[in-house]
């Protein structure tokens, strides 16, 4: 499978809609949205009020990703306020089967997100709850940085575990792809790339999409 997840964290903020209305014509099938608090990253993005216009704009998946500590606190307010996917961070949460039963609960799908220096192992105990790992292959925070290529180690040490069990289970990777190596990152086992920069500084973005999506 392949998906791309445009970040619209690299969207003009000032034109958000026809960003939006760009994906949403678009050959991405989602939309990645990318929550920061300033405790979990040294860097602060945007909350429950940009999730309206962006519901409004497109009817495509809204892959929520909070960079936030204590995210159970808020998964619940996030599915209300239309995501499709939400996904957590390992580091940022003490009990994830809880977090995940909840997501679940507001009729959402759970993503786990793990940083680099965390091991695909970490969160083999609950991969069976999940509909979704996120590799980051940069550290979170922010955009438009270099990719590190060890991360596709682990995405072959996790596409290896989910085909062995038979767990429905997408992988997810984020930070630093562009069209240059999204073939690489495809081949390793991911079923989304997640473009920030290499989408919305590009002069057609749309075309970049697709670009990366046929890589
Ligand atoms: C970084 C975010 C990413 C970011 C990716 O913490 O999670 O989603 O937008 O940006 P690029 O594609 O520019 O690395
Ligand atoms: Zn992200």
């Amino acid at each position: 499978m392949r998906i791309v997840a445009p970040s619209i964290l690299s969207a003009d903020f000032g034109n958000l809609e026809r960003d939006i209305k760009m994906v949403d014509r678009s050959a991405a099938e989602w939309v990645h949205i990318d929550v920061m608090d300033g405790v979990f990253v040294p860097n602060i993005s945007f909350g429950f009020p940009v999730m309206k216009p962006v519901r409004k704009a497109t009817p495509k998946v809204l892959d929520v990703h909070l960079m936030i500590v204590e995210p159970e606190k808020y998964v619940r307010r996030f599915v209300e306020a239309g995501a499709d996917y939400v996904t957590f961070h390992h580091e940022a949460c003490a009990d994830p089967h809880a977090t995940i039963a909840e997501i679940h609960a507001a009729g959402a799908k759970a993503g786990v997100s793990i940083k680099p220096a965390t091991p695909a192992e970490a969160i083999f105990d609950y991969l069976a709850e999940l509909d979704m790992v996120l590799v980051m292959s940069v550290e979170p925070g922010f955009g438009g940085q270099s990719f590190i290529p060890e991360s596709l180690d682990k995405v072959r040490a996790l596409r290896k575990e989910i085909d062995k069990k038979g767990y429905n289970c997408l992988i997810e990777i984020d930070g630093g792809i562009s069209v240059k190596n999204a073939r690489e990152v495809y081949d390793a086992g991911v079923d989304v790339i997640v473009a920030g920069s290499s989408v919305f500084s590009a002069e057609s973005p749309a075309d970049m999409i697709s670009e990366i999506l046929n890589a």
